[in-house]
């Protein structure tokens, strides 16, 4: 469904996408796990056309997003569904109107129309009669779960999640989790989750990719990545203080700085 091949992003002297290739398949839940400052939502920017690398090819859906005109980007754009970080709602628009949002966006279907998808994409979610009511007046999982039902308006074909379940309580990351698998399931649909939280990713992953400062260090289903001998990959996954991974880029950064000062 997608494949990245030799993809390089840099921001200043900040390698953030290090010569990456991997492939997205069709159907499966392809998890993007890594420690905070390894490249993550840059990849998945870059994945979803919102930002160009400085090289290399990204293939969505048989279409180089890396050379696609406008026009092309933005059908493929319309194939892709999104659930950022902090869901994105509109604060000033209920429930129904910010799942509505889209169609009327990029469709000319019809009000009654409109009424049936966003009532079966909110039953979807678990969160059917809550069509009045305002963000605001919603739980953060819930708000996580409209942002979904948001991103499945337009029948995608791919979902594309940055950290889903970041800030939720154990339960409700759980309920995100299974809406995910569930509906990757039912909907036919290729999920892109980022994630750095690995019992999460242990539950919903076909595969998964973990970087490490912009490089992929290992790429394989759960049974593969639990069972890695790469030093970096086990500290990762155990969450062990102690071991080859020094600190996040972002304290790299700051001790660089004030080293160099
Ligand atoms: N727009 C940007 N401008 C400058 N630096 C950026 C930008 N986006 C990301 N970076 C840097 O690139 C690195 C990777 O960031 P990011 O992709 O956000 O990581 P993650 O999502 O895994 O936490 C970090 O060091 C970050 O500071
Ligand atoms: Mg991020």
């Amino acid at each position: 469904m997608i494949i990245v091949k030799n993809l390089v992003k840099k921001y200043g002297s900040v390698v953030a996408s290090n010569n990456l290739s991997c492939r997205f398949e069709e159907g499966k839940v392809t998890v993007i796990l890594g420690g905070s400052g390894s490249g993550k939502s840059t990849l998945l920017r870059q994945l979803t056309g919102l930002e160009a690398p400085d090289s290399g090819e990204v293939h969505f859906d048989g279409l180089d997003l890396t050379s696609a005109s406008r026009a092309q980007l933005f059908e493929k754009r319309k194939k892709m569904g999104m659930l950022f970080q902090g869901s994105a709602l509109f604060n000033y628009l209920n429930i129904f109107e910010n799942i509505a949002f889209p169609l009327r966006e990029h469709t000319q279907i019809a009000d009654n129309v409109i009424k049936t998808i966003v009532t079966m994409k909110l039953e979807m979610v678990g969160l059917r009669g809550t069509e009045e009511l305002m963000p605001s007046q919603l739980s953060g999982g819930m708000m996580k779960r409209v942002g979904l039902a948001r991103a499945i308006v337009m029948d995608p074909k791919v979902i594309f999640y940055d950290e889903p379940t970041s800030g939720l309580d154990p339960i409700s990351t759980g309920v995100i989790d299974k809406l995910i698998k569930d509906l990757n399931g039912k909907l036919n649909i290729t999920s892109v989750v980022v994630s750095h939280d690995i019992e999460s990713c242990f539950r919903i992953a076909d595969r998964i990719i973990i970087l490490y400062y912009g490089d992929i260090i290992a790429e394989g289903t759960v049974d593969e990545i639990r069972n890695s001998t790469d030093p970096r990959v086990i500290q990762f996954i155990n969450g062990t203080p102690e071991g080859p991974i020094p600190f996040t880029r972002t304290d790299r950064n700051y001790l660089d700085e004030i080293l160099t000062e």
